[in-house]
Parts: structure tokens; sequence; C-alpha cells
């Protein structure tokens, strides 16, 4: 296989592309990656959800040159069909939603409405405009219904959810697998319609440029800055964790065989870490700070939360690796190394290293 930059560049250079939640960190930093292979590029979303937001580092380091970005709210269909028309997309990147567990227990009806009904606008927007070629949904690991088992889930696993964040992903693949049946038939491709939609999942992602409320390296980052340590919840907790870059890596791999009009990638896709990826928290914590010596915790006798926290749920990803040719390219020690170093360039010396790591994680082979 040719390596990765070539292969990205070869099928989005040129391509008109949109994402929905391009302020949000993973939407950020695809809107990076996309804008660096050339694309012709658009973005709808909400204005960014945090202060700081790596979406406004990025275009005050003037990174996206000719870009067209929207503020706007997905569950506005005629705004959004109005910016679709206007934008005409080849492919759409879904990545606009409430992503946030914690928040999701004491928001359900806006998670719902924004996880659910915001994806069933951006497929009827798509419908609408008629040229999309590809649609990705990125939805989440947490779709499917946790059996607390210890093996990998796949792809034909059952949909589920415990928490209202969950579950309402598991509501978005469910709507997905209907609009593909009803509207995207694999089967009925450059005859009744054009476009091809699959639906991506992974796990806890972590890197630079995340604020987001109630996850772990946003916490570490913020009070490390403020020369505070960070209270840590559950140390002993076992989670998948990934750069951000990998999964992006695997939707724009993706994305480029619906491009090609490649319809038996036309379905759902896991792009999990691999098994150096399962940590614990506290191995995230160690690892954090050697890359950045001022980072100290304070880890309360188990703090009671009342929330049920799922245990771990991991993916299969071999359809990935297998037919995208997808793999994890950093080790458990350099996603957090990268991590930590994204943070102490950002806080230390004012500045977003988000292209240079970018560059070399696309020199990976
Ligand atoms: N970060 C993770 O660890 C992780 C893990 C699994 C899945 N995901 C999924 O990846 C996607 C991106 O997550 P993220 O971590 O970048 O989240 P984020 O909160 O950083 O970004 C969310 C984006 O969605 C936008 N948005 C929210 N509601 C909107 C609305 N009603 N209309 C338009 N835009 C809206 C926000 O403005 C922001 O741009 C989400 O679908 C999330 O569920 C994230």
């Amino acid at each position: 296989m040719k390596d990765l930059k070539s292969v990205l560049k070869n099928a989005y250079h040129g391509r008109r592309v949109m994402v929905t939640g391009y302020t949000g960190f993973k939407g950020s930093w695809l809107c990076l990656w996309l804008e660096s292979m050339g694309a012709e590029l658009s973005g709808y979303s909400l204005a960014a959800p945090s202060t700081p937001s790596h979406f406004e580092l990025l275009k005050k380091a003037g990174s996206f040159k000719s870009a067209r970005f929207q503020e706007g709210d997905i569950r506005d269909l005629e705004k959004l069909t109005a910016f679709m028309r206007e934008v005409n997309p080849e492919i759409v990147f879904h990545m606009a939603a409430q992503p946030l567990v914690r928040l999701s227990y004491n928001e359900p009806i806006e998670t719902y409405d924004t996880n659910v009904m915001g994806t069933l606008k951006v497929f009827e927007a798509c419908r609408k405009v008629k040229n999309v070629r590809a649609i990705v949904n990125v939805t989440s690991d947490k779709c499917y219904e946790n059996r607390e088992w210890l093996w990998g889930y796949r792809e034909n696993e059952p949909m589920g959810g415990f928490d209202p964040y969950s579950s309402s992903k598991g509501c978005a693949e469910i709507l997905t697998a209907s609009y593909r049946r009803s509207y995207f038939h694999p089967s009925k491709f450059e005859q009744t319609h054009s476009t091809l939609l699959a639906s991506v999942r992974a796990g806890n992602v972590i890197g630079g440029g995340d604020w987001a409320a109630d996850r772990l390296v946003p916490d570490i980052a913020r009070s490390t800055s403020e020369g505070r340590a960070t209270e840590i919840r559950q140390p002993q907790s076992t989670r998948p964790w990934q750069h951000v870059l990998e999964p992006l890596a695997g939707y724009l791999l993706l994305g480029g065989k619906l491009l090609e009009g490649k319809v038996e990638f036309a379905d759902g896709w896991n792009f999990g870490p691999d098994a150096d990826g399962g940590r614990q928290v506290q191995d995230v914590m160690d690892r954090f700070a050697k890359s950045w010596t001022k980072a100290k915790f304070d880890t309360p006798m188990m703090m009671k939360t009342n929330v049920h926290e799922a245990h771990l749920l991991q993916l299969d990803s071999a359809k990935a690796r297998r037919l995208l040719s997808w793999t994890p390219r950093l080790s458990f020690d350099e996603t957090v190394k990268w991590t930590a170093g994204w943070y102490r360039a950002h806080y230390e010396q004012g500045l977003t290293i988000s292209m240079d790591q970018l560059s070399e994680f696309e020199g990976r082979v």
C-alpha cells in the first residue's frame, strides 16, 4: 500500500468536503488535515464548545485559507440545506453532536435532539441537495449494547447504550441503517440515488486541543496550566485510549473508498486501538507527568458518583485493518506523550503544534 499521505491526498485533493462540528475537538483536527491535503473545505457547526478552542487557535494561525465556515444548528433544516446547496459537497463528515456522557444525564432531551434528530436533519439535507456522493456519520463505540464481556465488539453486534449519550448514538446508528436501506441502498447506487452512507465507531480519543468538560486529558491540561493538582476520580478505570489522528485516518480512508463509489464500504466500521491502548487512567497520569513534569495528581479515596459508568468496552477493528489497511500508528506511550507535548507547547510557549504532529503522523507506517 502507498503511504497514508499520498493515499489521502489522492482521495481528497480538490474534492468538495463538508464537516459538521468543525469547531469541535475532532472536527478541527479533521479540517486541518483536509485543508493540508488541498480539499475544498466547508463546515457547518455551532460556535466552538470551549474556550480556548483548537479551531479558533488554528484559524488565528491562518491554517484555513479558503475554507467556507458557517455557524448554525444542524437541527435548523432550512439553514443547513441552504448552506449545503451553496457549498455543494461531494462528501460530508457528520461530527456535530452533544458528545458528553455526564452532560447527557442532565440534558437528555438536548442530547437526543442533537444526536438523533440532528443526524436525521443532516441526512435529509443530503437527500435534498442530491449531489452528495458520500456521508460518513460519526457515532461512538458506546453505540453497542455493552454486555460487560471481555471480547471486542464487532460491527454486526446489537446496538444499545445505557446512558442517554450512548443510547442516542445507538439510535443514530439505527437511523443510519434505516436511511441506507430506504434511500441510499448500496444495490441501487447510481440507479435511484448516488449517495453511499457509512457510520464510524471509535472510543476514548485523546490529543491536543480538547477542552471539553469532564474529560480526563482536558482536566489534566487545565489544572496543570494553573499549577493545581488534578483530582482523579477513578485511577483504576481502564479505557481504550487512542490519539485523535488514529480514528480520523480511518474515517478519511473510508471516505476515500465511498468517493470511489465502492458500494461494499457503505456500512458500519470500528476504529479502536489495539490491545496496547487498553490502559488504566493511572497509566495515562504517569505517562503524562513524564512529559509535563508540572502535572500533579490528587486521588481522593474513591469519590462516589451516582452516575453509572460502563466497564471496558473494546472494539474489534479487524474489518478496518483488513479492508481499509487501517492500523493504529502510535503506541500508548507516544499517544500520551504527543498529547502532553501539545498542551505543554500551548501553555508554556504559546505554540500550536498540530500541523507538526499531523506531518509526523502521516510519515508513520
Ligand atoms: N472525543 C471522543 O473521545 C469521542 C469518542 C467517540 C465518539 N466521539 C464523537 O465524535 C464527534 C465529535 O466529538 P468531539 O469530541 O469533537 O466533540 P466536541 O464537543 O469537541 O465537538 C462537537 C461539535 O459539534 C458541534 N455541535 C454541537 N451541537 C450542535 C448542533 N446542534 N448543531 C451544530 N453543531 C453542533 C459543536 O459546536 C462542536 O463543533 C461526536 O459525534 C462525538 O460523539 C467523540
